[in-house]
């Protein structure tokens, strides 16, 4: 029988260790600051926005939230330079959708990679990939790792198939996976015979945006499957994965909602409240 994988719970976990630290940079009297860009009218954009105002609120995080419909790269580029600037913001998140014509890793490389907290800036992504410390994984992709290692699911010599090569998520992962010594394949849009591609996988991690693209069919029997995915329907929201048909083979599966998406805005936080430990510790050491 499968085991469904509680993100609600990891998350849970999580919050409760950034309370604390949230906490004992209060007693130094500083609140950590996330700032978030919201430069497209979108609402799915703007539902996810107001849930991590949610969650940052309730751990006693301040989330500013820059409306910035209408502007155009140069406009955003500004922003979110000034924003780095900024001493008393601690992360900055540039959500996605960009209006048209702007693409996020040219606006993302004016946010200072100690405040990246989404992994936005190329920079950032250079150095996971380069093994340099010092920079922050898309809060997606550290959630991906952070839920397989909540799991205790081993990855050295082990065989990992990410679906789907975006910047913000399939290649963070592949190289978050490989940095933990396992064997990565990323598959693709253009990937012949994805299933018995995703079949060679004990760990399959799917990150599409197509809802129950991956059966039982693309499953070998015992793999863990981590469903990124999510997918807006009229029943709610749906993974890339069915569940339902892959619980008969897998040994573990993440539901959507209530999987990877929890930990990923835990992450952000967490995240977040990181960056501000750093930079009280480089502007203020002993604090
Ligand atoms: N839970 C969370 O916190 C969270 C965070 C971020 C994203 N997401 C969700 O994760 C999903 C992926 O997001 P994203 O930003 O990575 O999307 P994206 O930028 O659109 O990338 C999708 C990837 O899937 C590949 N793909 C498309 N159709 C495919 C097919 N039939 N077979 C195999 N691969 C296929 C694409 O291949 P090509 O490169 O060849 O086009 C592309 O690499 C979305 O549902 C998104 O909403 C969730």
């Amino acid at each position: 029988m499968s085991h469904l994988i509680d993100g609600k719970a990891i998350a849970k976990e999580l919050n409760a260790e950034t309370a604390a630290q949230v906490a004992s940079l209060r007693d130094g009297g500083i609140r950590p600051a996330l700032a978030v860009v919201l430069s497209a009218s979108d609402e799915s954009a703007a539902w996810y926005v107001r849930s991590i105002q949610r969650a940052a609120a309730a751990r006693n995080i301040e989330c500013q939230v820059h409306e910035l419909a209408g502007s155009d790269t140069g406009a955003i580029t500004s922003r979110l330079a000034a924003l780095s600037a900024d001493p008393a913001v601690h992360g900055i998140i540039c959500q996605t959708p960009l209006p048209a014509g702007t693409d996020l890793a040219t606006v993302g490389a004016s946010i200072a990679v100690g405040k990246d907290v989404d992994g936005a800036n190329p920079t950032s992504l250079g150095m996971l990939a380069a093994g340099v410390p010092g920079a922050f994984a898309p809060a997606t992709a550290a959630a991906v790792m952070t839920i397989l290692r909540h799991e205790i699911i081993p990855l050295g010599g082990r065989r990992a198939v990410v679906v789907g090569r975006s910047t913000v998520v399939g290649k963070p992962v592949a190289l978050l996976l490989l940095a933990e010594h396992a064997t990565v394949t990323i598959s693709h849009s253009r990937t012949p015979d994805l299933a018995s591609v995703c079949r060679e996988a004990d760990v399959l991690v799917v990150a599409v945006g197509r809802p129950h693209l991956i059966g039982a069919r693309h499953v070998r029997r015992g793999a863990v499957v981590i469903d990124v995915g999510t997918n807006p329907t009229e029943d709610g929201l749906t993974g890339d994965v069915d569940t339902n048909e892959v619980a008969g083979v897998s040994a573990a599966v993440t539901p959507v909602p209530g999987g990877v998406g929890p930990v990923t805005t835990a992450l952000l936080l967490r995240q977040t409240v990181q960056a501000a430990v750093l930079a009280r510790g480089a502007r203020a050491p002993g604090l």
